[in-house]
Protein backbone atom coordinates (compact mmCIF):
# COMPACT_ATOMS: atom_id res chain seq x y z
CA UNK A 1 0.00 0.00 0.00
CA UNK A 2 0.94 3.37 -0.31
CA UNK A 3 3.04 5.46 2.16
CA UNK A 4 0.05 7.35 3.22
CA UNK A 5 -1.44 4.31 4.46
CA UNK A 6 1.48 4.01 7.23
CA UNK A 7 1.93 7.53 7.71
CA UNK A 8 -1.92 7.78 8.58
CA UNK A 9 -1.11 4.47 10.81
CA UNK A 10 1.37 6.18 12.49
CA UNK A 11 -0.58 9.63 13.34
CA UNK A 12 -3.68 7.68 14.29
CA UNK A 13 -1.85 5.46 16.68
CA UNK A 14 0.19 8.75 18.19
CA UNK A 15 -2.76 10.70 18.67
CA UNK A 16 -5.14 8.08 20.19
CA UNK A 17 -2.85 6.00 22.06
CA UNK A 18 0.53 7.80 22.75
CA UNK A 19 3.85 8.07 20.97
CA UNK A 20 5.41 5.09 22.82
CA UNK A 21 2.65 2.71 21.49
CA UNK A 22 3.63 3.74 18.03
CA UNK A 23 7.16 3.30 18.87
CA UNK A 24 6.77 0.21 20.55
CA UNK A 25 4.75 -1.00 17.20
CA UNK A 26 7.32 0.09 14.93
CA UNK A 27 10.45 -1.50 16.16
CA UNK A 28 8.10 -4.63 16.76
CA UNK A 29 7.45 -4.56 13.09
CA UNK A 30 11.11 -4.02 12.10
CA UNK A 31 10.57 -0.38 10.61
CA UNK A 32 11.64 1.52 13.73
CA UNK A 33 14.13 3.35 11.00
CA UNK A 34 11.96 3.49 7.87
CA UNK A 35 11.04 6.92 6.15
CA UNK A 36 7.74 6.07 4.83
CA UNK A 37 6.87 8.20 1.63
CA UNK A 38 3.29 9.11 0.64
CA UNK A 39 3.19 8.51 -2.95
CA UNK A 40 5.64 5.38 -2.54
CA UNK A 41 4.10 1.99 -2.93
CA UNK A 42 5.23 -0.39 -0.27
CA UNK A 43 4.10 -3.79 0.13
CA UNK A 44 1.06 -4.94 1.49
CA UNK A 45 3.07 -6.90 3.87
CA UNK A 46 5.29 -3.81 5.39
CA UNK A 47 1.85 -2.20 6.11
CA UNK A 48 -0.15 -5.12 7.60
CA UNK A 49 2.87 -5.73 9.74
CA UNK A 50 2.81 -2.18 10.90
CA UNK A 51 -1.34 -2.67 11.46
CA UNK A 52 -0.63 -5.78 13.15
CA UNK A 53 2.10 -4.73 15.71
CA UNK A 54 -0.16 -1.20 16.49
CA UNK A 55 -3.30 -2.69 17.36
CA UNK A 56 -1.16 -4.93 20.08
CA UNK A 57 0.53 -2.38 21.10
CA UNK A 58 -2.72 -0.20 21.59
CA UNK A 59 -4.32 -3.02 23.90
CA UNK A 60 -7.23 -2.79 22.46
CA UNK A 61 -9.22 -5.24 19.91
CA UNK A 62 -8.53 -5.19 16.26
CA UNK A 63 -12.20 -3.75 15.42
CA UNK A 64 -12.37 -1.18 17.90
CA UNK A 65 -8.53 -0.05 16.29
CA UNK A 66 -9.68 0.00 12.84
CA UNK A 67 -12.89 1.23 13.06
CA UNK A 68 -11.05 4.72 14.82
CA UNK A 69 -8.26 4.30 11.78
CA UNK A 70 -11.03 4.36 9.57
CA UNK A 71 -12.69 7.49 11.02
CA UNK A 72 -9.18 8.97 11.35
CA UNK A 73 -8.40 8.26 7.48
CA UNK A 74 -11.50 10.52 6.31
CA UNK A 75 -11.39 13.27 8.90
CA UNK A 76 -7.71 13.59 9.11
CA UNK A 77 -5.61 11.48 6.58
CA UNK A 78 -7.21 12.09 3.45
CA UNK A 79 -8.21 15.63 4.18
CA UNK A 80 -4.69 16.46 5.09
CA UNK A 81 -2.78 14.90 1.88
CA UNK A 82 -5.64 15.63 -0.80
CA UNK A 83 -8.53 17.74 0.28
CA UNK A 84 -9.38 18.52 -3.26
CA UNK A 85 -10.05 14.41 -4.15
CA UNK A 86 -12.34 15.00 -1.07
CA UNK A 87 -14.11 17.84 -2.13
CA UNK A 88 -14.31 16.68 -5.69
CA UNK A 89 -16.53 14.04 -4.13
CA UNK A 90 -19.51 15.94 -2.90
CA UNK A 91 -20.46 19.37 -1.11
CA UNK A 92 -23.33 17.20 0.63
CA UNK A 93 -23.40 14.21 2.93
CA UNK A 94 -25.85 12.52 -0.34
CA UNK A 95 -23.02 13.22 -2.90
CA UNK A 96 -20.76 12.18 -1.07
CA UNK A 97 -21.86 8.38 -0.43
CA UNK A 98 -23.45 8.46 -4.27
CA UNK A 99 -19.92 9.50 -5.26
CA UNK A 100 -17.99 6.88 -3.22
CA UNK A 101 -17.31 4.31 -6.02
CA UNK A 102 -15.69 6.59 -8.26
CA UNK A 103 -13.51 8.18 -5.26
CA UNK A 104 -10.39 5.90 -6.26
CA UNK A 105 -10.30 6.31 -9.66
CA UNK A 106 -9.45 9.74 -9.09
CA UNK A 107 -6.91 8.68 -6.51
CA UNK A 108 -5.47 6.40 -9.07
CA UNK A 109 -4.59 9.39 -11.12
CA UNK A 110 -2.67 10.88 -8.75
CA UNK A 111 -0.84 7.31 -7.32
CA UNK A 112 -1.22 5.35 -10.31
CA UNK A 113 -0.07 2.02 -8.36
CA UNK A 114 -3.10 2.12 -6.07
CA UNK A 115 -4.88 -1.21 -5.53
CA UNK A 116 -8.24 -0.03 -3.70
CA UNK A 117 -11.03 -1.60 -2.60
CA UNK A 118 -14.45 -1.37 -5.18
CA UNK A 119 -17.61 -0.11 -3.76
CA UNK A 120 -21.37 -0.06 -4.78
CA UNK A 121 -23.56 2.07 -3.01
CA UNK A 122 -27.29 2.01 -3.31
CA UNK A 123 -29.56 4.96 -2.51
CA UNK A 124 -32.56 3.02 -0.20
CA UNK A 125 -34.76 5.97 0.86
CA UNK A 126 -33.75 9.70 2.47
CA UNK A 127 -30.27 9.59 4.50
CA UNK A 128 -30.12 5.47 3.62
CA UNK A 129 -27.83 3.75 1.37
CA UNK A 130 -26.43 0.04 1.20
CA UNK A 131 -22.67 -0.20 0.47
CA UNK A 132 -21.26 -2.65 -0.90
CA UNK A 133 -17.33 -3.55 -0.48
CA UNK A 134 -14.98 -5.55 -1.94
CA UNK A 135 -11.27 -5.77 -1.57
CA UNK A 136 -8.19 -8.26 -2.23
CA UNK A 137 -7.28 -7.69 1.52
CA UNK A 138 -8.66 -9.42 4.72
CA UNK A 139 -9.94 -8.06 7.86
CA UNK A 140 -10.27 -4.40 6.69
CA UNK A 141 -14.37 -4.41 7.30
CA UNK A 142 -14.35 -2.71 10.63
CA UNK A 143 -12.54 -0.54 9.12
CA UNK A 144 -15.22 0.44 6.75
CA UNK A 145 -17.49 1.10 9.70
CA UNK A 146 -15.19 3.75 11.01
CA UNK A 147 -14.76 5.10 6.92
CA UNK A 148 -18.40 5.39 6.24
CA UNK A 149 -18.98 7.01 10.08
CA UNK A 150 -16.42 9.55 9.57
CA UNK A 151 -17.72 10.69 5.98
CA UNK A 152 -20.59 11.61 8.10
CA UNK A 153 -19.06 13.83 10.61
CA UNK A 154 -16.98 15.16 8.32
CA UNK A 155 -20.32 16.40 6.94
CA UNK A 156 -21.26 17.63 10.74
CA UNK A 157 -23.95 14.84 11.17
CA UNK A 158 -23.54 10.73 12.74
CA UNK A 159 -24.47 7.58 10.77
CA UNK A 160 -25.39 4.43 11.82
CA UNK A 161 -23.55 1.77 10.32
CA UNK A 162 -25.05 -2.03 10.20
CA UNK A 163 -22.79 -4.93 9.07
CA UNK A 164 -24.87 -6.94 7.03
CA UNK A 165 -23.02 -9.46 6.23
CA UNK A 166 -19.50 -10.14 6.14
CA UNK A 167 -17.41 -11.35 3.34
CA UNK A 168 -16.80 -15.55 3.33
CA UNK A 169 -15.40 -18.32 1.61
CA UNK A 170 -18.72 -18.74 -0.10
CA UNK A 171 -19.10 -14.39 -1.20
CA UNK A 172 -16.60 -12.33 -1.93
CA UNK A 173 -18.33 -9.00 -0.91
CA UNK A 174 -19.42 -7.40 2.77
CA UNK A 175 -22.87 -5.39 3.16
CA UNK A 176 -23.15 -2.14 5.29
CA UNK A 177 -26.39 -0.52 6.06
CA UNK A 178 -26.20 3.34 6.68
CA UNK A 179 -28.29 5.93 7.81
CA UNK A 180 -27.72 9.07 8.01
CA UNK A 181 -29.01 11.56 10.90
CA UNK A 182 -29.44 14.34 8.06
CA UNK A 183 -28.88 13.43 4.83
CA UNK A 184 -29.00 16.98 3.72
CA UNK A 185 -25.75 18.29 5.42
CA UNK A 186 -23.33 20.67 3.53
CA UNK A 187 -19.94 21.08 4.18
CA UNK A 188 -20.03 24.15 5.83
CA UNK A 189 -23.87 24.26 7.35
C1 LIG B 1 -8.80 11.65 -0.70
C2 LIG B 1 -9.39 10.53 -0.34
C3 LIG B 1 -8.75 9.16 -0.34
C4 LIG B 1 -7.50 8.77 -0.72
C5 LIG B 1 -6.34 9.63 -1.23
C6 LIG B 1 -7.43 7.31 -0.54
C7 LIG B 1 -6.33 6.54 -0.80
C8 LIG B 1 -6.20 5.22 -0.47
C9 LIG B 1 -4.97 4.46 -0.51
C10 LIG B 1 -3.60 5.03 -0.91
C11 LIG B 1 -5.24 3.20 -0.10
C12 LIG B 1 -4.29 2.02 0.02
C13 LIG B 1 -4.33 1.17 -1.21
C14 LIG B 1 -3.04 1.18 -1.97
O1 LIG B 1 -2.09 1.89 -1.57
O2 LIG B 1 -2.93 0.47 -3.00
C15 LIG B 1 -6.65 3.17 0.22
C16 LIG B 1 -7.29 2.07 0.72
C17 LIG B 1 -8.58 2.07 1.16
N1 LIG B 1 -9.51 3.07 1.02
FE1 LIG B 1 -9.12 4.93 0.30
N2 LIG B 1 -8.64 6.87 -0.07
C18 LIG B 1 -9.46 7.96 0.07
C19 LIG B 1 -10.73 7.96 0.55
C20 LIG B 1 -11.41 6.86 0.97
C21 LIG B 1 -12.75 6.88 1.50
C22 LIG B 1 -13.63 8.14 1.68
C23 LIG B 1 -13.08 5.62 1.79
C24 LIG B 1 -14.43 5.28 2.36
C25 LIG B 1 -15.06 4.19 2.32
C26 LIG B 1 -11.93 4.77 1.48
C27 LIG B 1 -11.84 3.40 1.68
C28 LIG B 1 -10.67 2.66 1.60
C29 LIG B 1 -10.48 1.31 2.13
C30 LIG B 1 -11.53 0.45 2.85
C31 LIG B 1 -9.17 0.95 1.87
C32 LIG B 1 -8.44 -0.33 2.34
C33 LIG B 1 -7.93 -1.19 1.26
C34 LIG B 1 -8.85 -2.34 0.90
O3 LIG B 1 -9.97 -2.44 1.45
O4 LIG B 1 -8.44 -3.16 0.05
N3 LIG B 1 -10.94 5.57 0.99
N4 LIG B 1 -7.22 4.40 -0.04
Amino acid sequence: MYGMVTLGLRDYTIERFGASVWTAAAKASGVEHADFVTTSSYPDSITTACLVAAVQASGVDAATFLEGFGAFWVLRTAEEKYPHVMRAAGGTVDQFFAALPRLHDHVRTLLPELAPPTFSVLKQGEGKFQVTYWSERDGLDPMVVGLLKGIAQRFGTTAQVTMVKLRSSTQDFSLFDVHLADAGKTLSS
